[in-house]
């Protein structure tokens, strides 16, 4: 995919729905009694990566458009797959679905694609055996394909010992299985949408600042569900509003979740321009309108408790640093080396490549910015937000980039080149 510079940006635009939250609406519909409608639901190929795992557990689910139909059956209601599970690219539904398969009457076998087989599964294997799972994986027990026999789960209290959302789900699910209270500690707040959406549909959820507790119930609900545009797919686009240099972008529609927005609190603090516009809130989670408009940056500190909040979104601030008056420094990411790739490596090795001045740190990166890049040819690493992120520095740069393996952007953000062609054509 060939990317080119552009100077004047001008538009309105609406990002696909939210990848985590249509994970869940999926899932914890599938366990709900009675019929759920998930509206703009994320036809992103890790979603329907998780549609295809609950279909081949003998959930009806429709797909018309944007919307799913899910015709759950209860918590008791999954059958023994025909087939080994394939989740693809998605770690939110190998390490979800592990604590749902967990406390299941049968067996089954879960595997993914070539990026899944390496990321580490030992921190949902660890807890849900506590729990009296019987889980298996290879290598040392930490990697898939994970074989897991249906068993009956007990409540735990579990100390996590990383900020992990997909942890913290797995354990929730399997705590709807087990006998007594499940209770959790974060070390600090991850995305809570399992908590919010489960709650919604009926669950019996209490947060106490960083601990989450959990009680059995008999039954969850079926329910509406309205996804809201994905603040990850939308910070591409607030850093291409804020580096571009003539640009001004009304992004709709973006979920708002105050566990998801340390982007625009990073790029605020690095004097970017960002409105937030008509909050609301749909279903069970906060939205709005953002509105960013071009302004010179500067370096920051980014570590500590925000980064849980942003961690997603660390290979385009990593775009918006290069772009900044000074130095940028990133602390305490060292999780973004076990994501769809190592995304301290691909930005860092990706960015020097096309001109950037930045170096890889134990547990993060050091950038030092420029008023430029010139441009080049670039690597995805099969990984979709690192081809997305490099895609917008090819717009600020001065010869545009060639990415290799673009086609990834599918995974969260299919139409993410067909946004930025309008952009090209709508340029003067
Ligand atoms: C996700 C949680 C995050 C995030 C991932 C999606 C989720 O991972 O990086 O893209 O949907 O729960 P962690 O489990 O490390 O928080």
């Amino acid at each position: 995919m060939l990317i080119k510079p552009i100077k004047r940006i001008r538009q309105s635009i609406m990002v696909p729905g939210d990848k985590s939250i249509s994970h869940r609406a999926v899932m914890f519909s599938s366990i709900a009694e009675g019929e759920s409608i998930i509206h703009n639901f994320l036809m992103g190929e890790d979603c329907l990566s998780t549609i295809d795992c609950f279909r081949k557990l003998q959930v009806p689910i429709d797909i018309e458009g944007n919307l799913v139909k899910v015709r759950g059956g209860g918590l008791r209601s999954l059958r023994e797959p025909n087939a080994r599970l394939d989740v693809g690219n998605s770690g939110t539904t190998i390490r979800l679905i592990a604590g749902i398969l967990s406390g299941q009457k049968f067996d089954c076998e879960i595997t993914g694609d070539a990026s899944i087989q390496r990321r580490p599964m030992g921190r949902v294997i660890k807890p849900l055996r506590e729990m009296g799972a019987e889980i298996y994986g290879i290598e040392r027990e930490n990697h898939a394909p994970l074989a897991i026999k249906g068993h009956q789960l007990a409540g735990i209290h579990y100390d996590m010992p990383i900020a992990s959302a997909q942890v913290k789900s797995s354990i929730l699910l399997a705590g709807l299985y087990g006998k007594g209270i499940t209770s959790i500690q974060e070390p600090q707040k991850s995305r809570d949408h399992t908590e919010r959406m489960l709650r919604h549909m009926g669950a019996d959820i209490r947060v106490e600042g960083l601990q989450v507790l959990c009680k059995p119930v008999d039954k969850l609900y079926g329910k509406e569900v309205y996804v809201p545009g994905d603040i990850s797919s939308a910070a591409f686009f607030l850093v291409l509003g804020t580096i571009a240099e003539d640009g001004e972008i009304l992004i709709r529609d973006v979920g708002l979740n105050p566990t998801r927005t340390g982007i625009i609190d990073v790029l605020e603090q690095m004097g970017a321009r960002i409105k937030v516009l008509n909050k609301r809130y749909s279903s069970e989670e906060p939205m709005g309108d953002l509105l960013v408009t071009s302004s010179a940056l500067k370096g920051v500190e980014i570590g500590g408790e925000i980064i849980p909040r942003l961690i997603d979104e660390i290979p385009v601030i990593a775009v918006a640093a290069a772009f900044a008056k000074g130095t940028t420094i990133i602390r305490d990411a060292q999780e973004l080396k076990v994501k769809e790739s190592n995304r301290i490596t691909a930005m860092v090795t990706e960015l020097k490549k096309i001109g950037a001045d930045i170096e890889e740190t134990e547990d993060g990166m050091v950038i030092y910015g420029r008023d430029t890049l010139r441009g080049g040819t670039i690597e995805s690493y099969h990984d979709h937000r690192i081809a997305m992120a490099l895609a917008i520095a090819g717009m600020r740069s001065q010869e545009g980039v060639f990415i290799n393996n673009s086609n990834c952007v599918a995974i969260s953000f299919p139409n993410f080149f067909n946004i930025i062609d309008r952009m090209m054509q709508n340029e003067n």
